[in-house]
């Protein structure tokens, strides 16, 4: 069978001369489908067909082709050439089956057909050409172009897996994750191979993560296809023949899932549904991140620290690069540069700050080092198909690797993390998990992994590999720190990787253009399942100028994850590094990320409970409008607030596209009205931002970090609208699980205003019960004269009109509904 540990091949332990390194890259670079003669083989026709509840499996005789309802939007197809299917285990999908009301197998003259309430998949009976349609509207969501096929692989055991789509003319694509370059994925061509790919370029592929999903639009309708296999995968979307979209495999099973819109965002939310969405963070990690290769000694850190401190700009975390490690060995410390890591820690806890560490998957080879002794004593590290150990410079110089695909060795790894939290550690950072190596740039194809069982080669686990390093972090943290909820980030992954880590985009560059990619990159993400992820801001490696630097913090101000990093090479890189004026409007934006937190937060929890992605790019909220409306540089955050980037050098202005609805200016409070173009002032302090008319937006009071004062009240922005909107406000504890038992208050404010006045009703959820008594209100917008305010039915008489003309006044944060009379 297939991905069984191959026999060994052409291998030495250790690459060591140059040509070699370059055979070994070169060999990388170019996937064995580019060496063999093309031998493509097609199923018959139908044969047979057996129903096993919501399975059916179609047979010409030798292969079989299963079709499984796994929801009423959802329906997977697998090919097994020779009759046998493979394992069904997948990293990604934990449970396939969802809820399905009905469902039924038909045969029709050409086709049998598996339809759901919402979708038919239809199987040629002639040659298994599969096509989805939806039923409301018989349109043909997705078709195959030729029938899915495969070819034998003579080198590896296996097959090369295919299958081929119609593409329609109109039809875009979005999605796949960790890409660069345009939004829009047509007319280009894809490949999936976890790669530690340092200041990659606008359209350079692959990138560090696998993320093999995406999504169609065409006839203003969305679908999705997840082709869940792990190994090496290509996607071609038109590129090759504009008539077809095209994705496969060097190995692995055809196995792909058709998930319906008809919207983007329901596309999205049900791949969500099958691999996971982003517990929820703690709240600290929402707050600023300072990072640098390396903060260190300890002086550096505290004066760090106190630099944020002296200047009030908050910050809730400081990073510890590689160089805080005894000589790069995981999980030790350099007790010259850190003499007491545990007061250090504690101190640093004591003025507002996490500490938060990284950790690399290379184990010095070095019999005196008690990880690489564990490791070696229970066989925990990875072999090659000789037995040899699979060994690779990195950081600490001859290493060995943990096999993550072990359940054994994920825990054994999880618990090495005790000391670390027991110091007070608060998140880990898991880099050069694709898994990088030095030289040869990743493992070889023939080192074996355990996959949980279904035992493969790195070919099968290579994509995998960082997404179970993060597991098995995430995992020994959330034991360790007694159900806290932990903090972790991986710079590699594949789908479903969510569930374990937030991501940053990798080793950027300190450039205009890298600005833009960031941009993209991280909606896409969003868009891909991967919600938590924000850029190195300002760039890894190169310097930013001070402009450069402060249109990043403000583009970073609205990433999930907000981080600045950069390399060690480069010149300082702190909020204040550049001096006035931009220190100071480093820290407005800086504040306002504190002051946003509740919203924030609450879209996480939107995020984490219902699967919406953070960051919604302007193709998701007008996909019927695609080509005459498409910015790919604005998005919202959350659904309320609409983020204009400023991504040109020297511009003190930009057009903005404003989607479908009324908007108002955040600085200025100027209400403008959606689908159509504005020129928008943006001098260097000034992003423009929208608010959707009719949000209210909490406000906490500017922190130095998070949980640094009680909160007494809560500001409530409401902004005037004449048709109604909805908004939440997410609270709970911020650090444990309880919200899994309903401990947390969901509040759901509804607002609608006329020319006679405005009402906001509140309706609650959950069990937590916040602090603070008071609701502080500032109703943006107001078209009338106040005449009177009633809440709940009683009038109150102390409000002002402030000298924005808000209307200000106070309430208990339980009122159910508020009247403003005009
Ligand atoms: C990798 C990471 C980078 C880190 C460096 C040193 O390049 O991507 O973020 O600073 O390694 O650990």
């Amino acid at each position: 069978m297939e991905e069984q540990n191959e026999p060994g091949k052409e291998i030495t332990n250790s690459i060591t001369t140059s040509q070699e390194v370059e055979e070994a890259v070169q060999h990388l670079n170019n996937p064995v489908t580019d060496l063999k003669p093309i031998v493509k083989q097609y199923l018959g026709s139908v044969q047979k067909v057996i129903t096993e509840g919501n399975r059916f499996f179609f047979a010409d005789g030798s292969a079989r082709v299963e079709v499984r309802v796994v929801s009423d939007e959802i329906i997977r197809v697998r090919l097994a050439p020779h009759g046998v299917f493979l394992d069904d285990f997948s990293y990604a999908v934990p449970v396939v089956d969802q809820k399905v009301t009905t469902f039924k197998l038909e045969e029709l003259d050409e086709y049998y057909a598996v339809s759901t309430n919402t979708i038919t998949c239809k199987i040629r009976k002639s040659d298994f050409a599969i096509s989805f349609t939806e039923n409301q509207s018989q349109m043909v969501m997705s078709e195959d172009a030729s029938p899915m096929h495969w070819e034998e692989n003579v080198e590896f055991g296996g097959y090369y897996v295919y299958a081929t789509k119609k593409c329609q003319a109109e039809e875009n694509f979005f999605g796949l994750g960790d890409k660069s370059g345009n939004m829009n994925l047509r007319g280009r061509h894809f490949q999936n191979w976890n790669t530690d790919a340092y200041s990659f370029g606008w359209d350079q592929d692959p990138l560090y993560r696998t993320i093999p999903f995406y999504v169609g639009v065409h006839d203003k309708a969305a679908y999705g296809i997840f082709f869940d296999n792990t190994f090496r995968s290509y996607f071609d979307f038109g590129k090759e023949d504009n008539s077809k979209t095209s994705f496969w495999a060097d190995g692995g099973e055809l196995q792909y899932y058709y998930i319906h819109g008809p919207h983007l965002m329901d596309v999205v939310k049900r791949y969500q549904t099958l691999t996971g969405t982003h517990p929820m963070p703690p709240k600290w990690a929402l707050g600023y991140h300072q990072c640098r290769w390396s903060y260190y000694p300890e002086k550096k850190v505290k004066e760090i620290a106190e630099g944020f401190r002296s200047r009030n700009i908050p910050c809730d975390a400081i990073y510890l690069d590689i160089d805080y490690m005894d000589g790069y060995r995981c999980f030790t410390w350099n007790k010259t540069h850190f003499p007491d890591p545990k007061r250090m820690i504690k101190e640093l806890a004591n003025d507002g700050f996490k500490t938060v560490v990284m950790i690399d998957p290379g184990i010095k080879v070095d019999d005196n080092y008690w990880v690489f002794k564990e490791g070696k004593e229970n066989n925990y590290f990875c072999r090659r198909s000789d037995d040899y150990f699979m060994e690779g410079h990195v950081w600490p110089g001859r290493c060995q690797f943990p096999d993550f695909t072990n359940p054994n060795v994920r825990e054994w790894w999880g618990n090495l993390y005790k000391e670390l939290v027991d110091m007070g550690v608060a998140g880990v950072w898991n880099d050069m998990n694709e898994p990088a190596v030095f030289g040869s740039g990743t493992f070889p194809n023939d080192v074996r992994h355990n996959y949980d069982g279904y035992r493969g080669s790195h070919r099968k686990a290579h994509n995998v590999y960082g997404m179970q390093m993060v597991r098995s972090t995430y995992d020994g943290l959330k034991k360790l720190m007694r159900n806290k909820r932990p903090f972790t980030i991986t710079r590699a992954g594949y789908s479903g990787m969510q569930r374990y880590g937030c991501v940053w985009t990798g080793d950027n560059v300190a450039s205009w253009e890298h600005l833009k990619i960031g941009n993209i990159q991280c909606q896409r993400m969003s868009v891909s399942g991967v919600p938590f992820c924000g850029t190195d801001i300002g760039g890894f490696s190169g310097e930013p100028d001070a402009e450069l630097f402060t249109r990043w913090i403000q583009l970073g101000t609205f990433s999930p994850f907000m981080r600045a990093h950069s390399a060690g090479d480069t010149s300082e890189r702190e909020p204040w590094s550049f001096g006035e004026p931009y220190t100071s409007i480093n820290r407005t934006y800086i504040e306002l990320r504190y002051r946003l937190l509740p919203y924030l937060y609450s879209v996480f929890w939107e995020h984490h409970r219902y699967g919406f992605p953070i960051l919604r790019p302007l193709v998701m909220l007008e996909q019927e409008n695609i080509s005459n409306s498409f910015r790919q540089d604005e998005f919202t955050f959350g659904d309320k607030i609409l983020v204009c980037p400023v991504l040109e050098q020297g511009a003190t202005s930009r057009k903005v596209y404003l989607p479908k609805g009324m908007w108002v200016n955040f600085w200025t409070h100027e209400v403008l009205t959606g689908e159509s173009e504005h020129n928008i002032e943006a001098p260097l302090d000034h992003m423009p931002l929208f608010v959707r008319a009719g949000s209210v937006i909490p406000e906490y009071p500017v922190m130095q970090y998070v949980g640094e004062k009680d909160i007494d009240e809560v500001l409530l922005n409401v902004y005037f609208s004449d048709y109604e909107v909805n908004s939440f406000l997410f609270e709970d504890h911020g650090d444990t699980f309880a919200y899994e038992q309903d401990i947390y208050s969901e509040k759901k404010f509804s607002v609608k205003g006329s020319q006679f006045g405005l009402t906001i009703e509140q309706s609650r959820d959950g069990l937590y019960t916040p602090n603070y008594e008071l609701y502080n209100y500032n109703i943006v917008g107001l078209p009338f004269n106040v005449n009177k305010i009633t809440v709940d039915d009683k009038e109150i008489t102390d409000y002002v009109l402030d000298d924005r003309n808000c209307l200000r006044f106070k309430s208990n944060k339980n009122f159910i509904i508020i009247k403003i009379y005009s």
